[in-house]
């Protein structure tokens, strides 16, 4: 009898523990403010530009770029806040350090941009990718670089950078693109629409072919079956490129696809929505805000359809004054993915600020933005 009750007593408190658990929501009633200054525990504005947030156990990690007063180039590295709810930050350190080595790579001064972090289950290891341009040579490198680390917050071990699948053919261009584009007595003259049809079948592209391609602002996304990519703006920003990444995520496959070629996309940031994946991009206008692009496909190598600006209402046309960065399903809430965007202040790069918003959905189900002055997480189911 006594065995009885306690048996009972033991799985009713089970149950009320589980309940109890399953009510307690991470999130707080506090607001996320787009374009105010957001200080972290130390009481300074996060300094993570570019950046994307890894989930993991239980925790959010942002990584960005660092940003100091007068110059864009990377001086300091990527750096990691935690975070239980989005909204309370905790300065974790500089996860990747830039190297006072003048040989190096990744030295001081060098353009560090765009970094992002994703989790290898099979590895246990920890992957960033980031958009590398070489010291003192502008934007001309084009370079993806990559570290890794056994713990979250780093400190990452830089492993190297190249431009992208040097030799391998992307799996929508033809030999006859190759064919045709030999058959070209001239470059046309750019921006007419005899040069934007030789870009489409992949001038840059195969003049890039055996070095490999070129590799500018990238995000990663990892699927449901654990495949990542690689997503970044390649053939002088015109085109898009989505590379599959190796098993522990460290290089490339060898399987990509060309997306909106001679469409001047950066800035991807993506997502999957029953099935569908969803691309926010911008236009190319420097430091300057444009308005945003967005593009679907059934499959992560498409075929992918552009749809409308997803921006709506005032400031649409510039993305509220910022440019896509990343885009967070936020565990727990079954519909509610956060579009994450910088404001770029090119003259005082530390300034920057950050623009989250929740992403809307229509009666077909297509995304789209609307500026929010404060909204607040806990406020979506
Ligand atoms: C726009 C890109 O999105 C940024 O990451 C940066 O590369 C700037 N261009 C540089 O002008």
């Amino acid at each position: 009898m006594t065995n009885i009750i306690s048996k009972t007593l033991s799985s009713a408190v089970f149950t009320l523990v589980a309940l109890a658990a399953l009510s307690c929501s991470p999130y707080t009633d506090q607001p996320i403010r787009s374009g105010e200054i957001w200080p972290d525990d130390r009481g300074e504005h996060i300094n993570a530009h570019g950046g994307g947030i890894l989930y993991y156990d239980n925790t959010f990690y942002w990584f960005g770029e660092h940003k100091g007063e007068r110059s864009s180039a990377a001086f300091v590295g990527v750096t990691c806040y935690s975070s239980k709810d989005l909204v309370n930050w905790k300065y974790e350190g500089v996860a990747l350090p830039i190297s006072e080595d003048p040989e190096s790579e990744i030295t001081s001064g060098c353009v560090l941009e765009r970094p992002k972090v994703i989790y290898n289950e099979k590895t246990g290891k920890f992957v960033m990718w980031f958009h590398l341009e070489l010291k003192g040579q502008g934007y001309s490198a084009a370079r993806s670089a990559v570290a890794v680390s056994d713990k979250v917050t780093g400190p990452y071990t830089y492993l190297g950078s190249g431009r992208v699948n040097p030799g391998i053919m992307a799996e929508n261009v033809t030999e006859e693109d190759f064919a045709w584009l030999d058959s070209l007595t001239e470059v046309p003259t750019s921006w007419t629409p005899e040069w934007l049809e030789a870009v489409s079948r992949g001038l840059f592209f195969k003049r890039d072919f055996e070095g490999g391609q070129m590799a500018r602002d990238m995000t990663l996304f990892v699927d449901d079956d654990g495949k990542a990519y690689h997503i970044y703006a390649s053939e002088e920003n015109l085109t898009l490129n989505i590379a599959e990444l190796s098993d522990d995520y460290l290089s490339h496959s060898g399987r990509y696809v060309r997306v909106a070629p001679a469409g001047h996309n950066e800035a991807p940031a993506i997502f999957k929505r029953n099935g569908t994946y969803w691309m926010i991009t911008s236009g190319c206008t420097g430091w300057d805000p444009n308005a945003a692009r967005m593009f679907s496909a059934p499959s992560i190598f498409g075929p992918w359809e552009q749809h409308p600006n997803p921006c709506r209402g005032d400031k649409s046309e510039i993305t509220y004054g910022g440019q896509s960065t990343n885009i967070l399903p936020i565990p727990g809430k079954k519909d509610l993915y956060m579009f994450m965007a910088d404001i770029w202040r090119p003259r005082n790069p530390i300034d920057a600020r950050y623009i989250w918003l929740p992403i809307q959905f229509d009666e077909n189900g297509t995304p789209y933005l609307e500026w929010m002055d404060e909204w607040n997480i806990e406020e979506y189911k």
